[in-house]
């Protein structure tokens, strides 16, 4: 009998010390799976096109408070919110509350903008001797990949998720002659949104007919989160010293003018509403500042190269890139006519800093080339990080 209770106290201890191992094993592998995650990403349905297409909408979250919509038609960033000084959380990005507004003719908001950001004069460029035609959507000229650019097209998605990070990876293919533009172009747009509440853009894309490319991101900024507000209040510093003057269809005269003595200088952070109406024939063609910076350091490659402050939230933003030029646009065209969260979104309600090369680069030799060819990638990136002080 004593035997018999030794033989089932062994069982037991035996049985029980398994049991125990394998739990921990469990756990061990439950932890290395399913690590603590600091970023999220979910999906859910936003709308159907007109002509069909299902939109999605994903909602990037960090564990800084930072929450990022992105629905898949036009690739843009309808909110992006953001906590002031006090932590309380506002969006600053302009948008509209729903797809049908987005689908009307629209100023961009939050979209990616291709194949061709800013302006081609006349519509017109060669590669060779073969001269391309572009839709002139914008007077004489083609504005923003022409009729119906990257911002109207519905993007495929995909999402990956990392223990501190979440990136939306959309892509979109752009058959040879869409718009005008020569060769298939296959692209790439992955947002990824990380702990340091920085919102990356990475641009990727290749071609198999040699083309012009020149992607950006068209988020309207207004700081204060509060849209009837205009952002003539932010301060804004421009790592430039140089600027490109444009004709009166905004396309560069070709010269880099110094930016010293003008409005246009903000090497040192400036209220954007200090120069904006002083009396300059710049100011006066562009309606405000509608212009591309020539970002210094350009040999340097990605790197921090302007950035906005809105002092009575503390919300501060900062824009890096590898880009040669920034367009920095004061929301002059917006003219009161189109809905606002309250009221309508006034003129000077948001802000722009696009990324870009420069304007009119396909007619221009002396500007840093856009040409694409067979076998190259284009790859550039862009981040906007956010915080406060
Ligand atoms: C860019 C252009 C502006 C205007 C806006 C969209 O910023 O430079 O002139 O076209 O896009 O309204």
């Amino acid at each position: 009998m004593k035997q018999l209770t030794n033989l089932s106290y062994s069982l037991t201890l035996l049985i029980t010390l398994v049991l125990n191992v394998n739990c921990k094993e469990k756990t061990e592998k439950k932890m290395k799976e399913e690590p603590i995650k600091t970023a999220t990403i979910e999906r859910s349905e936003y709308g159907t096109t007109t002509d069909g297409k299902k939109v999605a909408l994903f909602t990037l979250k960090n564990k800084g408070g930072i929450e990022v919509e992105i629905i898949t038609y036009g690739g843009r960033i309808t909110s992006l919110k953001s906590p002031d000084k006090e932590g309380n959380l506002k969006n600053v990005v302009l948008g509209f509350d729903n797809l049908a507004q987005y689908e009307e003719d629209n100023p961009y908001f939050g979209a990616l903008i291709g194949r061709y950001g800013n302006r081609i004069a006349k519509g017109k460029f060669t590669i060779g001797d073969k001269e391309y035609q572009l839709a002139q959507n914008n007077g004489d000229n083609n504005l923003h990949g022409g009729l119906k650019g990257f911002d109207k097209q519905v993007w495929d998605a995909e999402i990956s998720e990392g223990e501190t990070s979440v990136s939306l990876i959309l892509s979109y293919t752009s058959q040879d002659m869409e718009e005008g533009f020569p060769g298939t172009l296959e692209t790439k747009v992955t947002y990824t949104l990380n702990d340091h509440d920085s919102l990356d853009v990475l641009y990727e894309a290749t071609t198999d007919k040699a083309t012009v490319v020149n992607l950006t991101q068209h988020a309207y900024f207004n700081l204060s989160g509060d849209f009837s507000k205009p952002i003539l209040d932010h301060i804004v510093e421009i790592d430039a010293d140089h600027y490109l003057p444009v004709d009166s269809g905004l396309i560069p005269t070709g010269e880099l003018a110094s930016v010293e003595g003008t409005p246009f200088d903000f090497r040192q952070p400036k209220m954007v509403g200090q120069d904006i109406s002083v009396e300059n024939e710049q100011l006066k063609l562009g309606g405000g500042f509608d212009h591309c910076w020539v970002l210094n350091n350009q040999s340097k490659g990605y790197r921090e190269v302007a950035s906005a402050y809105e002092p009575a939230s503390g919300r501060y933003l900062e824009v890096f890139t590898d880009e040669p030029g920034i367009q920095f646009y004061t929301g002059n065209f917006l003219d009161g006519t189109l809905p606002a969260p309250t009221g309508n979104y006034e003129q000077r309600s948001g802000l722009c800093l696009e990324t870009q090369h420069y304007p009119d680069s396909p007619n221009q030799s002396d500007f840093p080339s856009v040409l694409l060819e067979p076998g190259e990638k284009y790859m550039t990136k862009t981040s906007f990080k956010l915080s406060t002080k």
